[in-house]
């Protein structure tokens, strides 16, 4: 598939490694402006420095957090203002530390729906008037045109229970509760709002935590995911091909789970 994105904005939170990146990148190799937003500024800027060099495209790193409302508004709207325009926002930032269920203790609830759950909601509601303020770039066939599109990362977790995450898989099943209530409110002013879930994704992270290999083993695929063929189904809801998914939850999981 090759789009031409050259002048469209897109913001990616936790963009400076793993899934994130490979989201920018997917965007950034078909001349999108992307803005990193991740809290890691070491890892955020050198990955900056490589997406730009390998793609041409502008790149913006952005350092924040997404838990605290106010400030994930300010980082988002860093990014806008450095992007020119948002067309669209990927809510990736995650964390998954494992805990076995009877020893999750506030703070790891904390962590878990401060990052992977208030996170999307503080960012969704920031880009949500920017989206939505958005003139079109194609007219619609009939009715409302499309103004901007916002990609949930959810888990397979939120449809699969395995052990030491039911913190993790609650909020990730969450997540998509919020994809759909979002979905709802902002299609009639032209935001498409959708959640992927995947499966076992082979980041470096993901290799460290230990659970990649007994994922692909029960996988009809027989492999963890690049995290590149992921990316590929958010640009696609991300991106300008999308214009009429809403509300709905992309399995990229290679058969993992058949819902
Ligand atoms: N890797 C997998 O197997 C897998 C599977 C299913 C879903 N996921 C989900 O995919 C997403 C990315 O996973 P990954 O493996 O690339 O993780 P990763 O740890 O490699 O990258 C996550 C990034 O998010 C950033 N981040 C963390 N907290 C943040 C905050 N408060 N504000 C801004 N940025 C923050 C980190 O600094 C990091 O750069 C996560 O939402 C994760 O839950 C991963």
């Amino acid at each position: 598939m090759s789009v031409d994105l050259d002048g469209w904005g897109v913001a990616v939170t936790g963009g400076a490694q793993g899934l994130g990146y490979a989201c920018a990148e997917a965007f950034a190799r078909r001349g999108a402006g992307v803005a990193l937003i991740d809290l890691n500024g070491e890892t955020l800027d050198r990955a900056a420095e490589r997406l730009a060099a390998e793609t041409g495209a502008p790149v913006h790193a952005i350092p924040g957090s997404v838990v605290r409302r106010a400030e994930a508004e300010a980082a988002l709207a860093q990014a806008h203002a450095a992007l020119g325009r948002l067309d669209s926002l990927i809510n990736n930032a995650g964390v998954y530390p494992r805990k076995e269920l009877y020893e999750i203790g506030d703070a790891d609830w904390e962590a878990s729906v401060g990052v992977n759950l208030r996170g999307v909601y503080n960012m969704t509601a920031a880009a949500a008037p920017i989206l939505a303020g958005n003139e079109p770039r194609a007219a619609a066939p009939s009715g409302r045109p499309v103004r901007g599109r916002i990609v949930a990362v959810s888990s397979v977790d939120a449809f699969k229970a395995h052990p030491a995450n039911a913190h993790y898989a609650a909020v990730k099943a969450a997540v998509l509760s919020l994809t759909k209530s979002f979905a709802l409110d902002l299609a009639p002013k032209g935001v498409l709002v959708n959640a992927v879930a995947p499966a076992a994704m082979a980041t470096q992270k993901a290799a460290g935590s230990g659970f990649l290999e007994e994922f692909a083993a029960q996988t009809p695929i027989g492999r963890a995911a690049d995290p590149a063929e992921v990316a590929a189904a958010i640009l696609h809801l991300a991106g300008p091909e999308n214009s009429y998914i809403a509300g709905e939850t992309l399995l990229v999981a290679g058969g993992y789970v058949m819902e």
